[in-house]
């Protein structure tokens, strides 16, 4: 977690939790490519904003980030357009894959065990982040990362349905990884973290594994994604269009 005061300096947020930078970019006084060096009390002197305001809101993000899941420097070295392709290789392709498997599952377990509600709520909450990534990888490969492949290949970006500017699909994905997130709660929570219970039969123990490992996939999807691409994205922009 780190520590706020209106000394606090744009620079420190950008390497704290990431919804920090979100709320700071939503007020409208700080934008991409803005000196990060300025502290939050000069911001608020410079826009007439209320300092104490801003560090409260800026405090509901700051909160305390799980250990990294796998060591990322591989993929900061990793040029941008490999980068892009091994997310869409890797984990898109799985997730295309395994989604129907689990949302069968899922369905298949809770009918089995029809008065079991923890089930009956996995369930719904299986078929529903499955609907839900189905339109983000989507989202993702036809804004986001043709405007990256743009970036990567060309210096600029074609205008897509999310606009001409990387910052715009960015915050889209970024929010719904956030809802991804809370969604792996709820269905650990609803598990006991996976454990399958005494009388679980084969269905039930082979859903409880897809979903752990779907679980784990995300967790490093979503950080390579939130701490790698979306980063240099928006530098590479910024290096192209300055
Ligand atoms: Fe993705
Ligand atoms: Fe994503």
């Amino acid at each position: 977690m780190l520590k706020l005061t209106s000394r606090s300096k744009v620079a420190e947020l950008q390497n704290g939790p990431p919804g920090m930078m979100r709320i700071l970019v939503s007020t409208g006084i700080f934008r991409d490519g803005d000196d990060p060096e300025v502290t939050i009390g000069e911001l608020c002197w410079n826009f007439g904003f209320n300092p104490g305001i801003l560090l409260n809101m800026l405090q509901s993000a700051n909160i305390r980030e799980e250990a990294p899941p796998i060591d990322i420097a591989p993929f900061k070295a990793m040029p941008l357009l490999e980068l892009v392709e091994h997310i869409e290789d890797v984990h898109h392709r799985y997730l295309r894959e395994n989604l129907p498997v689990l949302t069968g599952l899922t369905s298949q377990v809770a009918a089995e065990h029809a008065g079991d509600e923890r089930l009956a709520v996995l369930d719904t909450e299986m078929q529903k982040i499955a609907f839900e990534l189905e339109s983000h990888l989507a989202h993702e490969e036809e804004a986001l990362f043709a405007m990256v492949r743009d970036l990567a290949l060309r210096g600029t970006v074609k205008a897509t349905r999310c606009g001409d500017a990387v910052g715009g699909p960015i915050a889209c994905m970024e929010t719904e990884h956030d809802a991804a997130t809370e969604t792996l709660k709820k269905m650990r929570e609803l598990t006991d973290g996976y454990t399958a219970p005494a009388d679980a039969d084969e269905t039930w123990q082979q859903m409880l594994a897809g979903i752990a490992r779907f679980d784990q996939d995300m967790i490093e999807h979503m950080y390579k994604e939130n701490r790698v691409l979306f980063p240099r994205a928006l530098d590479a922009q910024r290096g192209k269009s300055r």
